[in-house]
């Protein structure tokens, strides 16, 4: 009886630790991806953020702000399959079932359709672009005996 009071009462504690202190909001880092004349008008490029995530990084414009960009997640908000850029037709497109999403990653054709890939921030600074992604906190490094 005293064990199952204990974990009863332990129990509780961890629910009342999470209300009084919350889970915070990952922390977001800006990090480079490329110098601005490495990616030319139209072509894009896959960069993996340090957690893993494949971004589809666009060049849609030459203006050279960062208004000329899209950083667009390559997962299918469908069934998660990757999407992949298509600079013939100017659009995203989604072999699993035929998705297609249009340069702001809007689905405008086939089962995700009204869905739209996850985004990510971009910024332009001295000539090189820049994307906000989740941070990823470092780990000291396993010692081996
Ligand atoms: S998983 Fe992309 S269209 Fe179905």
């Amino acid at each position: 009886m005293a064990l199952g009071l204990a974990g009863g009462y332990g129990a509780f504690g961890a629910v009342l630790g999470r209300f009084i202190y919350p889970a915070r909001a990952a922390e977001r880092v800006w990090q480079f991806v490329t110098p601005l004349n490495r990616l030319a008008t139209g072509d894009s490029l896959t960069y993996t953020t340090p957690a893993g995530a494949e971004v589809h990084v666009t060049r849609r414009n030459d203006t050279g702000g960062s208004e000329d960009f899209t950083a667009l997640s390559n997962v299918c908000p469908h069934l998660g399959c990757q999407v992949h850029w298509q600079p013939q037709h100017n659009r995203y497109f989604c072999p699993c079932h035929n998705g297609v999403f249009d340069s702001d990653g809007r689905g405008i054709a086939g089962p995700p359709e009204g869905m739209v890939l996850s985004g990510y921030p971009v910024e332009v600074r001295n000539g090189m672009l820049f994307v906000e992604v989740e941070a990823v906190p470092l780990r000291a490094p396993e010692t081996r005996s």
